[in-house]
């Protein structure tokens, strides 16, 4: 699941994509017997949050405990992301934090983890000289080591790229959960070359987990009362495992299957579906099954055909608009999600019209939105001038969102009246005497508590107000 957000200037107006998680600090359940405590940061998508929680496991094992407060931690780390350069310079503005921290508490390492390591190398030991250790994505089985050159003045780097980890044997130390929802990692890397970006170069190829663990990790967490299940990777659909024993082939429409069967009682979701991979499989399977969410993640980028050629998306508008079709047709209350980029490399205005009109053929119920940031290395850094002014990126980027608040208002508003089967997933932000959850298709829902129910449990609730982020009503008998 993406969860980004690094356009400040449109913050206000970006109300759908405000599910940024950006620099949560996230810590175990239970604190205590460790003799040494880790701070750990993440930035970026879900699938960094979910490699904190292995990077959790991983440190667990050598005595480390989490802590949330940087000043006693003797490890602080920073799990970063390089999507956009806004994201970048958030962590380097962290790093000047951290600084502080290190100078009143002498001995305490700092470690730089995920893309912007994998990005930036051993440039990053030059660049910022309070860091002690860089740590690719793929190589968090070494941390120990690097940690213990580190602590005998042996500053660190591991930025190998696999082709097999997928930390398949490790069970995620799960960090600042709700109990109920968890993130599984399907998969790692990504072999799509979208011109824009750099996924590609920080995560490496593309390599799908052992089937087997994914189950039993769900299973697991059933068992510990957890209720739902995302599945993740960059591209979920192309996800691909043989048993070496049997040699029998698992397709992700098959994967999804043996996770419903876990229990009927566990949801499943998944992100992120590239529109050309998703196949009608999915979409019957996902049919199929009560258990598997109504809800679709299918990023456009942009509506204009040439643009996307540009982007090397390898489908255009109206296979993307054939696509959507589909999906309505088999599920038709399946709710369906995107990311669009605004002013990529000489997007005319006419082009930026086709990004507003298939949203609305699209019917997204929230998307996530950004302006074109370049980021060195990719196809389109080397081939195409990033030509489009950042005021014209940024009112582009804004008619998106307000689009967007539009639309989303508009199909929220459409569910009055509608009664949904809601899992709660605890209390209101608000308010102690609501429950929040959410509903098939990933829509919040906010209703009164009402005694005997708890986080975990699932209700029907009737729906009676809507804005354009959530679903309010009352449950029903
Ligand atoms: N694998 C996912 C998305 C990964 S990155 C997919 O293919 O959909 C998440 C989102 O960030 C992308 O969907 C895209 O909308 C946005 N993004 C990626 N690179 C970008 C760039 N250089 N500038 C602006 N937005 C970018
Ligand atoms: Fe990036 Fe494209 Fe891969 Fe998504 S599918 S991670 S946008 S290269
Ligand atoms: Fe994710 Fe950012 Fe890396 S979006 S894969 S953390 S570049």
């Amino acid at each position: 699941m993406s969860l980004y957000n690094d356009n400040p200037t449109l913050d206000n107006l970006a109300k759908t994509i405000d599910q940024s998680k950006q620099g949560e600090v996230l810590v175990m359940d239970k604190k205590s017997g460790y003799e040494k405590h880790f701070y750990i940061e993440s930035y970026g998508c879900q699938m960094n949050f979910s490699d904190s929680e292995i990077v959790a496991s991983i440190l667990a094992k050598e005595g480390y405990g989490s802590t949330r407060n940087m000043e006693e931690a003797d490890l602080i780390l920073i799990n970063t992301c390089s999507i956009r350069e806004k994201a970048e310079l958030t962590v380097r503005k962290r790093l000047r934090v951290f600084d502080k921290i290190k100078q009143n508490r002498k001995g305490t390492l700092v470690g730089v983890l995920g893309c912007m390591a994998e990005r930036l190398k051993a440039k990053l030991l030059e660049e910022e000289k309070l860091v002690d250790l860089v740590v690719g994505p793929d190589a968090y089985r070494d941390l120990p080591n690097l940690i213990n050159a580190a602590d005998d003045g042996e500053k660190g780097v591991n930025v190998f790229l696999s082709r097999e980890e997928t930390y398949a044997d490790i069970s995620p130390l799960r960090l600042g959960t709700n109990g109920i929802t968890a993130f599984i990692s399907i998969m790692r890397g990504c072999d799509n070359m979208c011109s824009f970006c750099v996924v590609p170069f920080t995560r490496g190829r593309e390599r799908s987990r052992n089937a087997f663990t994914i189950v039993s990790e769900a299973r697991d967490l059933f068992e510990k009362g957890y209720r739902e299940v995302t599945l993740l990777g960059q591209n979920v659909d192309s996800y691909k495992w043989e048993n070496p024993e049997t040699k029998e082939k698992v397709n992700f429409a098959q994967l999804m299957e043996m996770v419903a069967h876990v229990d009927p009682l566990l949801r499943i979701r998944f992100s992120t579906s590239h529109p050309k991979d998703i196949t009608s499989d999915v979409l019957y399977t996902m049919k199929k099954y009560d258990n598997i969410c109504n809800y679709i993640h299918l990023p456009v980028q942009s509506g204009n055909s040439r643009i996307l050629k540009l982007m090397n998306r390898t489908y255009d508008r109206e296979w993307y608009m054939k696509k959507i079709d589909e999906i309505y047709s088999i599920i038709p209350d399946c709710a369906i999600s995107s990311d669009m980029i605004a002013g990529f490399c000489t997007e005319t205005e006419e082009e930026h019209q086709d990004t507003l009109s298939i949203m609305k053929y699209a019917k997204y119920s929230m998307s996530y939105m950004f302006y074109y940031s370049e980021r060195e290395g990719t196809l389109a850094h080397r081939k195409y001038e990033d030509d489009i002014p950042l005021e014209v990126k940024k009112k582009r980027l804004s008619e998106i969102i307000e689009l967007q608040n539009q639309i989303s208002k508009e199909v929220n508003t459409k569910d009055i009246g509608k009664t949904f089967k809601v899992l709660i997933e605890g209390t209101s932000k608000r308010s102690d005497q609501d429950f929040k959850g959410r509903n098939s298709q990933n829509k919040m829902v906010i209703f009164p508590v009402k005694e005997g129910l708890k986080a975990g449990d699932y209700v029907l609730v009737n729906i009676t107000e809507a804005n354009s982020a959530t679903l309010k009503g009352n449950i029903v008998e």
